[in-house]
């Protein structure tokens, strides 16, 4: 196995830190600043970080942002070797000064410790782990996008039992972009996500070194990920799972929404381009993002979504982005130069959650669930923050950049995106039944084949949802598939379309989850090639863990 010589290996970014202690030494003198910067940011390029103003620390955002570093939570290994990926209890804080049981992939490489580790890998290289089951329950490993046979897709199938392991070896199909990989057992998959099992998973190639090198991108500090998940906490600072009643068919929304694991996080950026790569790994909340600084909504550029890169980086203010879903994100922050700060929120919007399930059982308009338990049920907790609710989710303290600013590449990848003609039509309807959400007609049935597919055809999928019904991400395993159209979409959808198929950015590029409406029709274009010899069997499911973890799935057979 080699990785692709000339990967820049991580390193402490000395450069940030200095910064942040220059800026914290000099205290606020943001007023001055905000006046300042408005002269032009064509000023700000060339300044000294000496004379450049400091933003204003907001005490709302106290904790520093957790970014992936070279161990603990979230440190980046370079797959070279096996891997031995442990489930287990570990202790961490997730909330400052209180440190609570919660679940997390353990890994010892090199002599160092990493939980959740950021896997970092060549596409094409091989790659060797061994799970170890030391849950109490049972588990598996999926790997989300990556196209691997059905032996190492961690189907939910594959579970395994309490005190066991499985071993994956596969080669890496996919192109560079962000995946991830999380726990896959059956109805208990997002009690697993929940507890805080969940790690990414960045697939290089030469068109993102070229991207990194043309942009001078380093992973961990002007490439950040941003791991967003809406977290139920109790007073303790422990994760809380116990959904109740209406919550099953809704969706189990959280208290609190944390980035990276961290709660209310600020992070500090330079003056230049920087890189997220964001990634919903919430159970059910949806999120609009948008960056706004002074009151306006700044642009940005996607340059990619799901499955890598796009051919050109797009302009865009806004994005909608469902449970399961990547977007890669470029922002220039010398546009809004040194001493402003910048937030990064979820825009308020209309969450579409249905009707209510049953006769007595109200949702009211946020779709939040009144507590449904018996008083004392629940350890005490703060109640749920309302789906569709605005939610400012980080916020961003420009300070003075270094280097001069480089600007985004007009193409990413000049092999743009293959056209898709040709293909059968196969319909695929979701409805609910009985407070349960459902895939033609059908519950999950893990030993059942719902769907039959020839190797080597190309198809597409109509999979419409009812007006009446609520928001579903659809994702696909062991491929990747492209968004051909979107019909009959809600007005929130509809305006940031782009063309006459009313496909919005998000939807352009390689895609393994694409967010469904209510009333929609969504038209996806697969094509079902791969080299894996004999029968391979993967799964078609809501990424809304409830709703999945309900049996909103079903069993989709490639057939040899
Ligand atoms: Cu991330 Cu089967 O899912
Ligand atoms: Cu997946
Ligand atoms: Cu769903």
């Amino acid at each position: 196995m080699s990785l692709a010589k000339g990967m820049t290996a991580l390193s402490p970014s000395n450069r940030r830190k200095l910064l942040i202690g220059a800026a914290a030494a000099a205290g606020a003198a943001g007023l001055a600043g905000g006046l300042w910067w408005r002269h032009g940011d064509d000023r700000m390029r060339g300044e000294e970080p000496a004379r450049a103003p400091l933003p204003v620390r907001d005490p709302a955002f106290p904790n520093a942002l957790r970014v992936p570093g070279a161990r603990g939570m979230y440190g980046v290994i370079d797959i070279t070797g096996p891997l031995a990926i442990v489930a287990k209890t570990v202790h961490h804080e997730i909330l400052p000064g209180k440190p609570v049981a919660m679940l997390g992939f353990e890994v010892e490489h090199e002599g160092n410790r990493y939980v959740n580790p950021v896997l970092r890998v060549a596409s094409g290289a091989g790659v060797r782990a061994d799970f170890w089951n030391a849950l109490e329950e049972t588990s598996i490993i999926h790997w989300h996008g990556l196209k691997v046979d059905a032996n190492n897709d961690g189907h939910p199938h594959y579970a395994i039992p309490a005190s066991s392991t499985y071993q994956y070896n596969y080669r890496v199909p996919n192109r560079a972009s962000t995946y991830w990989y999380h726990p896959h057992a059956h109805g208990r998959t997002a009690a697993q996500i929940h507890q805080g099992l969940a790690g990414l998973y960045i697939v290089e190639d030469a068109e993102e070194l070229a991207l990194r090198k043309a942009l001078d991108f380093e992973l961990g500090v002007t490439d950040v990920p941003l791991v967003l998940q809406d977290k139920r906490l109790d007073e303790t600072g422990a994760p809380y799972y116990g959904p109740e009643g209406s919550e099953w068919m809704h969706g189990y929304l959280g208290n609190g929404v944390l980035v990276n694991l961290t709660d209310r996080p600020h992070l500090d950026v330079t003056a230049r381009v920087h890189r997220f790569r964001v990634l919903n790994a919430s159970m059910a909340r949806i999120y609009r993002l948008a960056f706004e600084s002074g009151g306006r909504m700044l642009d940005f550029a996607l340059l990619g979504g799901d499955g890598g890169l796009l051919p050109a980086a797009r302009p865009a203010r806004e994005a909608f982005l469902s449970p399961g879903e990547r977007v890669d994100i470029a922002l220039d922050f010398s546009r809004v130069g040194p001493g402003a700060s910048v937030t990064l929120k979820s825009l308020a919007f209309d969450p579409m959650c249905g009707p209510a399930p049953a006769p007595g059982v109200g949702t009211g308009p946020d779709c939040v669930t009144p507590p449904g338990g018996r008083a004392g049920s629940r350890p005490p907790q703060a109640p749920p923050l309302a789906d569709g609710s605005p939610i400012e989710l980080m916020k961003l303290y420009v300070l003075a950049a270094r280097a001069p600013v480089r600007a985004i590449p007009a193409a990413l990848s000049p092999g743009g995106i293959p056209g898709h003609s040709g293909a059968s039509v196969r319909r695929v309807a979701i409805d609910h039944h009985r407070m349960a959400w459902r895939i033609n007609g059908r519950l999950f049935d893990m030993r059942g084949i719902g769907l039959t597919v020839k190797s080597g055809s190309r198809e597409i999928w109509e999979i419409s949802n009812p007006a009446d019904g609520m928001p579903h991400p659809m994702h696909m395993h062991g491929f990747q598939f492209r968004v051909l159209e979107r019909a009959g979409s809600p007005e929130q959808v509809r305006r940031l379309a782009l063309a006459e198929r009313g496909l919005t950015a998000t939807d352009l590029g390689w895609k393994d989850t694409v967010l469904v409406w209510p009333g929609e029709t969504v038209r996806i274009g697969i094509e079902f090639t791969h080299h894996y010899v004999g029968d391979q069997v993967y799964m078609f499911h809501c990424h809304n863990l409830q709703h999945a973890d309900r049996g909103m799935m079903v069993n989709v057979r490639i057939a040899a």
